[in-house]
């Protein structure tokens, strides 16, 4: 599922309007879908790519190893950190990125209190967030499944973690709370891309925080394949004669400024 990542970080790298050649930090980097993109042409960017999650920063530094060239590789810093207290010096990097790894943090604020620290005085800030739910093609047909074969499936009292920064004034908001000038929160469409569905749904059901949280806790294993079957069902239905199926999701980009 890293494809999609991949286009959500590009249209990131984008926005941010950095020259080549920045220092440029990557909060929550996973797999790497940013750092991995930033280290190469065009961007040439010296990148530091912090988790918490260890068994995350062993696969990155694998596909590192694997994809990048040694001038790349040597752009490339991984270290394993919590986002809300990162172990970096105030004021040294051009621009900060996190690409839906924020919106999972226990403490939003303080984990965007800490970018700001970091980044030098007018440097940017750059963090996704899933947008409506309604306009994510995946979580939809999902919830829709879900449902159906789990009617009394509860609402959740909060919004859940992935969603957490989908309203635009609350994203903008937070931004300032902690600190941000020039908040602009931007819309981005991308698109899943689907070659089996019956694989991907089992990618969705580890890959996705909320959807692995909900399996868990409120269905059975066979409530849990028969999910499974209507996603895919409804998906070959849908899709009828299409080899690749692509289902669409916004993300929202919230990007901001340190004062000078
Ligand atoms: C959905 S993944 C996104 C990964 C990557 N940024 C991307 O766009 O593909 C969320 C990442 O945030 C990391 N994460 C969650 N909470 C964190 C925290 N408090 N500090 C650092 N990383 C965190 C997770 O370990 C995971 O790698």
């Amino acid at each position: 599922m890293d494809a999609e990542y991949q286009a959500y970080a590009r249209q990131a790298l984008a926005l941010a309007k950095l020259p080549p050649r920045a220092k440029i930090l990557d909060v929550g980097a996973g797999l790497g879908a940013l750092s991995l993109q930033a280290v190469q042409p065009p961007h040439h960017h010296q990148v530091w790519a912090v988790d918490y999650a260890e068994g995350m920063l062993k696969q990155l530094e694998a596909r590192a190893d694997e994809e990048l060239s040694g001038e790349q590789r040597k752009r490339l810093h991984v270290a394993q950190m919590d986002g809300q207290d990162l172990q970096l010096d105030i004021n040294s990097f051009d621009a900060a990125f996190a690409m839906f790894s924020l919106i999972f943090f226990p403490d939003r604020i303080q984990g965007l209190r800490e970018m700001h620290r970091v980044i030098k005085p007018n440097g940017v800030a750059v963090v996704t967030s899933w947008g409506n739910p309604k306009k994510h093609g995946v979580i939809r047909r999902n919830n829709q499944a879900l449902v159906a074969v789990n009617p009394n499936i509860p609402r959740p009292a909060t919004v859940p973690p992935a969603f957490s920064l989908s309203d635009p004034a609350v994203f903008e908001s937070e931004m300032k709370a902690s600190g941000f000038v020039d908040v602009e929160i931007v819309p981005v469409v991308e698109n899943f891309v689907i070659d089996d569905p019956g694989q991907f749904w089992d990618h969705m059901r580890y890959g996705f925080p909320g959807v692995n949280h909900l399996l868990n806790n409120y269905y059975n294993e066979q409530q849990v394949q028969q999910v499974r079957s209507l996603f895919v069902s409804k998906l070959r239905s849908e899709f009828a004669g299409q080899d690749r199926i692509f289902l669409s999701a916004e993300a929202l980009v919230g990007i901001g400024r340190k004062r000078s």
